[in-house]
Parts: C-alpha cells; sequence; structure tokens
C-alpha cells in the first residue's frame, strides 16, 4: 500500500495551515449543539440557486424530520427577499447581510450571491461563528488574497464550511480516492475531465426580474457591487452578471470546480507550480459579454501530477462510459500501473496496464450518486458536533480555486502561472 506523495510542498503548505489553524483556533469559541436542538438557517442572496437551497433546507425539516428551521433570508433587493419570506414562510428578512449576522437565532448560513461577494460575506460569517454552507465559485477569480483569507479564518474557527460542489456528496470520489491512496494504479499521474456545457447562460438563463428596476429603498446597488468598481446601476450587470469578467469568470469559475475538486482530491496533490490555459470568447460574440465561452486549462503539481480541464462549445456527445448529461464528463485518473475511470455512473472500472498478471479489466459496483440534501445535512451535522470534517472543506476549496484563479489569470494574461509554496503566492511568468 503507497500513499500519495507528499514531497516538500506540499507538507510546507500543510504545516503553514495547521500553525495557523493551531494558533488562532485556541481563541476560537466553541460551538455546540445538542443532538435534537434545532439550528436555525438563514439565507443571503435570494436569487435563482438560492431556491434550491431554500427547498433543500425545507426537505430535510419536513420531510427528514431534521431539526431545523429557514430562520432568515436577505437581498439587497427587497423584493427577492420578499419573495422567499412569504414562499418559505421565514420569519426574518434583512436587507443586508450583516444585519442577518447579528440574528442570535441564524446559526448556520447560505451563501448564494454573485462570486464577488462570497469571501467577504463567509468571512464575516466565520467571524460571526456561524456555519456556511458557500455556494462556488468560493471567490470571484480576481480576489486570490480574499481566499487566502477565507481559508485561515476558518481554520482557526470552530465553525464548519461546505462549499456547494455537491458532487462532492457522492461517495463514489471518496470510494476512488481510497483506492488511489492503497495504490491500486500507482503513483496518480494523470487525471483529466471536461465540461462541455453548451450555451451562453449567462445571456439566456438569467432572468430580468424588473427591466425598470432602479437603486433606492429596495435596491441598494453599492453593497451588490461591494468591492467591485462604481459604475452606474445597470439591469444587465445585476440580473445578468454572469456576462461580466469583473463579476464572472465562464466555464473556469463557474463549471470547472464541479468537475476539478473531486480529482484535486483524489490525485491528493497541493497547489500546481505551473498552470496553463487558452481560450476565448469563440462562439456567443454578444456587445456585453467579457468572460470567456471556451475555456481549456492545463495544470501541472509538484507531486508529478498533471490535470486536464477542457471546455468548448463544439457540442456536449461524451463516451459512452463518461456520460453524465449536461455535458460533463467523468474523470479518468490514470497511474504508472493503471487507469481508473467509471462507467454508466454505476460502476468504478479499473483497468491495470502494468500489473503482473491478469490485465482484464476490474469492475467495481458503486452505489449512491450525487446528493445535494445530503451534501447540506453533512454541514448542518458538522456544525452541531462541532466538526470541520465536511465532504467539500476550505482546504479542498483553496487548493482547487487557486488553480481555477491561475488558469484565469493565465488565459488574461497570456503568460504561465506559477505558485510560490513558501509565500503562498502566485506568480506570473514572462
Ligand atoms: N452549485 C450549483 O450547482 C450552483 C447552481 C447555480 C448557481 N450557483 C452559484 O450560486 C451563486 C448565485 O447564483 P444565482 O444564479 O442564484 O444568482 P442570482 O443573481 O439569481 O442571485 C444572487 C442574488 O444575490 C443577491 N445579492 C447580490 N449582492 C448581495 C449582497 N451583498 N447581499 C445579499 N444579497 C446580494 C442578488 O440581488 C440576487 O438576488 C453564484 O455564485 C453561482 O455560481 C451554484
Amino acid at each position: 500500500m503507497t500513499d500519495a506523495p507528499s514531497p516538500a510542498s506540499r507538507r510546507q503548505f500543510m504545516q503553514t495551515a495547521a500553525t495557523l489553524a493551531a494558533t488562532a483556533s485556541l481563541s476560537a469559541p466553541r460551538i455546540s449543539h445538542a443532538a435534537n436542538e434545532r439550528l436555525g438557517v438563514g439565507y443571503i442572496g435570494c436569487g435563482g440557486r438560492a431556491q434550491a437551497h431554500l427547498n433543500m433546507v425545507r426537505h430535510l425539516r419536513d420531510k427528514a424530520n431534521y431539526p431545523v428551521d429557514l430562520t432568515a433570508a436577505c437581498d439587497v433587493y427587497r423584493p427577492r427577499m420578499q419573495r422567499a419570506l412569504e414562499k418559505y414562510s421565514i420569519p426574518k428578512g434583512y436587507m443586508g447581510h450583516r444585519e442577518l449576522l447579528a440574528d442570535p437565532n441564524v446559526d448556520v448560513v447560505c451563501i448564494a450571491t454573485p462570486d464577488h461577494q462570497h469571501a467577504r460575506q463567509a468571512i464575516d460569517a466565520v467571524n460571526a461563528n456561524k456555519s456556511v454552507y458557500c455556494e462556488k465559485p468560493i471567490t470571484h477569480w480576481s480576489q486570490f488574497d480574499q481566499l487566502k483569507a477565507l481559508h485561515a479564518t476558518v481554520k482557526a474557527s470552530k465553525v464548519a464550511f461546505q462549499l456547494g460542489t455537491q458532487a462532492m456528496s457522492d461517495p463514489v470520489w471518496r470510494q476512488m480516492k481510497k483506492l488511489v491512496q492503497q495504490g491500486l494504479i500507482g503513483q496518480p499521474v494523470f487525471g483529466e475531465t471536461s465540461y462541455f456545457r453548451l450555451g451562453d447562460f449567462g445571456e439566456r438563463g438569467m432572468h430580468i426580474d424588473d427591466p425598470n428596476a432602479k437603486p433606492g429603498a429596495d435596491l441598494n446597488w453599492d453593497a451588490w457591487l461591494g468591492d467591485r468598481p462604481k459604475v452606474p446601476f445597470n439591469v444587465d450587470r445585476m440580473f445578468r452578471w454572469r456576462l461580466f469578467e469583473e463579476y464572472a469568470g465562464g466555464p473556469v469559475t463557474d463549471l470547472y470546480p464541479h468537475s476539478a475538486t473531486q480529482i484535486i482530491d483524489i490525485l491528493g496533490v497541493s497547489m500546481p507550480d505551473t498552470v496553463v490555459a487558452v481560450g476565448g470568447i469563440d462562439r456567443y460574440e454578444y456587445e456585453l459579454r467579457t468572460v470567456p465561452d471556451t475555456f481549456n486549462l492545463l495544470a501541472h503539481y509538484p507531486e508529478k501530477a498533471t490535470l486536464s480541464v477542457l471546455g468548448t462549445q463544439a457540442n456536449d456527445f461524451n463516451s459512452i462510459e463518461g456520460y453524465r448529461g449536461g455535458g460533463q464528463r467523468l474523470p479518468y485518473v490514470r497511474g504508472y500501473d493503471g487507469t481508473l475511470l467509471i462507467r454508466n455512473n454505476r460502476q468504478i472500472v479499473f483497468q491495470p496496464v502494468r500489473a503482473k498478471g491478469a490485465k482484464q479489466p476490474v469492475i467495481i459496483d458503486i452505489e449512491g450518486g450525487e446528493d445535494n440534501v445530503a451534501h447540506w445535512q453533512n454541514l448542518l451535522d458538522n456544525h452541531r458536533s462541532g466538526t470541520q470534517d465536511t465532504w467539500s472543506p476550505i482546504d479542498l476549496a483553496y487548493r482547487t480555486q487557486t488553480a481555477m484563479i491561475m488558469a484565469m489569470l493565465s488565459y488574461k494574461q497570456r503568460r504561465v502561472a506559477g505558485f510560490d509554496t513558501a509565500a503562498q503566492k502566485i506568480t506570473m511568468g514572462a
């Protein structure tokens, strides 16, 4: 049995994180809730994705009899906040996330705001001693410093953190990780996946609730912008923010956390030493659009492993083995001695290549699948027990998002991105 390789850079990274956590957690207040004590969930952002989260927690409360309540909701756009209060009978509504965080009945928050708000709001929530379900991407691509700060803040706390990469609820990834750690494929050297989701979701998928919306008592545009450049209000920016690189990043930040997180976890890699990315606005050349629709990235890691994530607008056919729907191809993880892949969502296939003896594929049946409600419950259970052992934890989010940020910088600057492990800093080549 061989463990994943652990060269100096990975040890250094883990030690830095552990030291930070050990020092600061001495002062962090402890959370504990009796097994049947009711937990209150507060929603920050009441747009499209929040509807799914409201339904999931309601399902836990009403169908699974889990002791949890929908306690409060906030949105800087009052009509969406009001809609959530009315539809889900939520007792408290706020126009700002700090007011919601001051509510003592809120134990756990759900952050489903545009990308550029996540880190600031999550840091505020952790500092208010609330556990956090934070939607992906964990930060906007331009916010590496905030990513680092959030990582340190969560590690120094006693709260639980779950990233909204809900595919991580699928037990198959933990099963594949274990097989790799047991040495089944030898040294893991390559993880490949892709996300060929077609269409311009920024333009077509995002609904403009009110074309006449204006800043005022019911819409706080300054709070919506947060740390982004101060620009006059515009309904497209607010309702179709995925088109704009100030608030979004295109496929690399919107979709790839869903497919790259599990491979990074299975490969057991730290921070990439090199990332290159190519892409462009190849299909949807609208006047407003500034984010790419096509994005291909390659990352190399000091553990001598490579990650490849591809996504073009060609068409979304995938091989039968890896087909999952929505253009997302399930990964292949290759080692020197064999390859692991998933077939028809039902079986892990191990294809030995160098092992002595049989070369026949080994089929391992799998059970389970992605489960959004279980992803929520996993966070609530961790909060209740005062643990940080969630399925999509902060360490993994930090590593995954750093690779995505490096890729976006490489794409935009047409340069190679590197990582200085000692300083935990991204560096850009010539
Ligand atoms: N995990 C998934 O499968 C999945 C699916 C869809 C969206 N998402 C993520 O969820 C997030 C939200 O996406 P969406 O489609 O719901 O967007 P949306 O625009 O429909 O909703 C965002 C809401 O946040 C509000 N908001 C903006 N700034 C705020 C602030 N400072 N405080 C409080 N509220 C604020 C907006 O007014 C809006 O109502 C995105 O980061 C997206 O990537 C994840």
